[in-house]
């Protein structure tokens, strides 16, 4: 019977990681556990970071983006000498059973624990939309409202000119930031690595788009899958298009996160510490079609997410 449960955040904030904590943390105590944070992810468990709350823990911290928890990214988790140090760590605390709310990275950090009697169960927290065992990662409804945001304001801007705005949008190779976006503000161009251009024929449209005087032309480019700056001189160079470039970063991971995301986040949370409690480790959680659901963490990473074909197909963004 599980008695103490721990939690720690590991890779890129998110916002709504905060309500995952608070989420867990209720459950645990209503099920009688003793909770445990852990600052600092990976790092923090292997340097003894770790600390004991009570049910009130960082309550303020529900509206807040990023996690109280703190983070970091630990590359030499995977060494098995380093799962010792982190293991020896929980014994000393008596923690027999570990939240682990990030990215995929993450997921096989808990896998590696569960198997060697520490039970584990992963949360998604990425901005990024990149895990498939969950239709929305916890921090991506928030992160696409203020990418939405800024490319409102941004055409602002560039309508009032009749310019061409090139908009950078993270997503670590995942391109459904940049989808999602693009397809909400009605953008002209969709590029993401999931749909790689032609650039030949980008410039060739946009040429022709020219000739009909568009108000304003936006771009949407997911990050990391070409070299951005090279691509925005060339169109201001050979499309005739006054071209300005926006690079959004952080603004897109901090801040307070959305409703739907307190919420979601605080049901995956309390369901983690359900599981738990049934002594059900090695899985990772999400929530698909509005279910609570979990998966085995080897399965989920080998699955390949969802592309989003369809999408692409029914709004014409295959150029
Ligand atoms: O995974 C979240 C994310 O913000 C990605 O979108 C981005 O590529 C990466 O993290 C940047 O990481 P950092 O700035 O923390 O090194």
């Amino acid at each position: 019977m599980v008695k103490k449960i721990g939690i720690l955040a590991s890779g890129g904030d998110a916002p709504g990681m905060n309500c995952a904590t608070i989420g867990a943390i209720r459950a645990g105590y209503k099920l009688g556990k003793e909770m445990y944070v852990i600052r600092h992810g990976f790092k923090g468990l292997v340097e003894g970071e770790i600390e004991k709350v009570d049910r009130e823990f960082a309550k303020y911290s529900a509206s807040m983006g990023g996690t109280v928890l703190k983070s970091a990214r630990l590359s030499s988790f995977k060494e098995p000498e380093v799962q010792k140090k982190a293991i020896d760590n929980l014994h000393k605390f008596g923690i027999d059973a570990l939240i682990v709310i990030g990215g995929d990275g993450s997921y096989m950090g808990a896998k590696k624990l569960s198997e060697q009697g520490i039970n584990c169960i992963g949360l998604p927290g990425t901005i990024d939309n990149d895990i498939s065992s969950t239709d929305y990662t916890i921090g991506f409804d928030t992160a696409l409202n203020k990418v939405v945001a800024a490319i409102d304001d941004i055409t602002d801007t560039i309508s009032s000119h009749n310019r061409c705005g090139v908009i950078e949008v993270m997503g670590n190779r995942c391109g459904d930031l940049t989808l999602f976006a693009g397809i909400a503000t009605y953008a002209d161009f969709i590029i993401t690595g999931d749909h790689p251009i032609d650039q030949d024929k980008l410039i060739a449209d946009l040429k022709e788009l020219k000739k009909t005087n568009p108000d304003h032309v936006t771009i949407l480019l997911s990050e990391k899958i070409l070299d951005t700056n090279a691509l925005v001189k060339r169109i201001a160079d050979e499309t005739g298009f006054d071209t300005r470039l926006d690079i959004l970063g952080y603004v897109q991971r901090g801040g307070r996160p959305s409703a739907m995301e307190r919420f979601n986040a605080t049901r995956q949370g309390a369901f983690a510490v359900k599981l738990l409690d049934q002594g059900i480790g090695g899985v990772c959680v999400g929530i698909i079609d509005n279910q609570l659901h979990y998966q085995d963490i080897y399965e989920a990473l080998k699955t390949p997410r969802n592309k989003h074909e369809d999408l692409y197909e029914e709004f014409d963004l295959i150029k």
